[in-house]
């Protein structure tokens, strides 16, 4: 124990996601990483039927009873906490009283997915403090709910899994069906990772999220009709999207083809990250923005210039914006001798377009859940 008295400090990771964007909820694979840009959580069990909460950033301290963990709903920051303990405790897990400090270094807002790495630590400190063991793909599942269910955005279970499950030097290449993973080393040879932050202010991202899954539902009820032996919109091959694609009304249409070939390239991209091969890797990420810009309608004008500014460097072989959209961040592959100057081009560039100063995070790729016991 330290002079703060605090048992563990447990963190867990924001995440970049590389390529598979808007395709977890439908069942297909994705490739993200876990990222350095972390929450953690340092947490001591405190004897009584309480969860302190407090933060590095925030004046609040919060206090939630174990016994009434439902009734914190409209909390502003509190209610990721108390739907993770609530919910872990329903899963059938001892939730203890406890003090929980917390200091987070994933950006909110950026779409580095702060809320993943936010949830995923604190069940795994709630673990902690009740002396339990956990399973990272459970805690991963118990934190999805969370996001469902006190959050209100109705996400797929990409984040909260690479979160939980992330390796340090590696993408996850996961399978959001059956939830089989397998690790790919990102080893980029002469390139490396660039993420950059459109930093315009979020609005709408949840009912815009929430909207576009219930329009791949509705993609994926109709061409059931046709196609009966169909689970999961991931599983429609593109060849018979095009052969059935009039049952879909035009916009439905577009969202289906950006996912049947989303699905398409991660493949690909894994192939190709394998292979060593940066420029099919590279192009495919740009595939990929465009599709999400033209066919799934996430980006928008800054995320649109963000990537266009990277695109037409000289040093950059693929751009594209990574997460939910709406605003956040882009994910570019660029030399390592260019990246002082691509960061000087897109910077200039993507403030004439938008009058925004964007922000470049290092891409560290880095363990999801790491407990230190102090
Ligand atoms: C958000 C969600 C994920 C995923 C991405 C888009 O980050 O939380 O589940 O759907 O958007 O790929």
């Amino acid at each position: 124990m330290n002079d703060t008295g605090y048992l563990y400090r447990v963190s867990a990771a924001g995440r970049v996601n590389l390529i598979g964007e808007h395709v977890d909820y439908c069942g297909g694979k994705v490739m993200p990483c876990a990222l350095g840009l972390k929450n953690t959580v340092y947490v001591r069990p405190n004897g009584s039927d309480f969860i302190r909460l407090s933060w590095s950033d925030l004046p609040d301290e919060v206090t939630l009873d174990i016994n009434q963990l439902n009734s914190y709903r409209s909390l502003k920051h509190a209610r990721y906490h108390a739907g993770c303990a609530a919910l872990w405790k329903q899963a059938g897990h001892r939730v203890v009283g406890c003090d929980l400090y917390m200091e987070c270094t994933v950006p909110f807002g950026s779409g580095l997915s702060s809320s993943a790495a936010i949830e995923v630590s604190t069940i795994v400190a709630l673990a902690m403090a009740a002396g339990e063991a956990y399973d990272p793909v459970e805690v991963a599942l118990v934190a999805q709910r969370a996001e469902h269910e006190y959050a209100g955005v109705n996400c797929g279970i990409m984040d909260q899994f690479v979160s939980a499950n992330g390796k340090a030097g590696c993408a996850l290449l996961l399978d959001c069906n059956t939830l089989a993973h397998e690790y790919i080393p990102v080893e980029l040879g002469d390139c490396m990772l660039i993420i950059a932050d459109c930093k315009k202010p979020h609005d709408l991202v949840e009912s815009k999220y929430n909207e576009r899954r219930e329009e791949v539902e509705l993609a994926l009820k109709l061409l059931q009709k046709r196609l009966p032996h169909v689970n999961c919109l991931a599983d429609v091959k593109p060849y018979e999207l095009e052969e059935y694609k009039l049952l879909l009304p035009p916009v439905i249409q577009r969202r289906a083809k950006h996912v049947v070939e989303e699905c398409e390239r991660v493949r690909l991209a894994a192939t190709a990250m394998r292979a060593g091969n940066m420029s099919a890797f590279g192009q495919l990420l740009s595939a990929s923005h465009r599709s999400l810009s033209q066919l799934y309608e996430v980006t928008g004008k800054e995320l649109d210039a963000l990537a266009a500014a990277a695109q037409v460097h000289r040093g950059c072989l693929g751009s594209r914006m990574t997460g939910a959209g709406f605003g956040g961040c882009t994910v570019s592959l660029v030399k390592r001798s260019e990246e002082e100057d691509f960061k000087a081009h897109v910077a200039a560039e993507y403030f004439e377009k938008t009058g925004y100063h964007p922000a470049f995070y290092v891409a560290d790729l880095a363990d999801g859940i790491i407990v230190e016991k102090l």
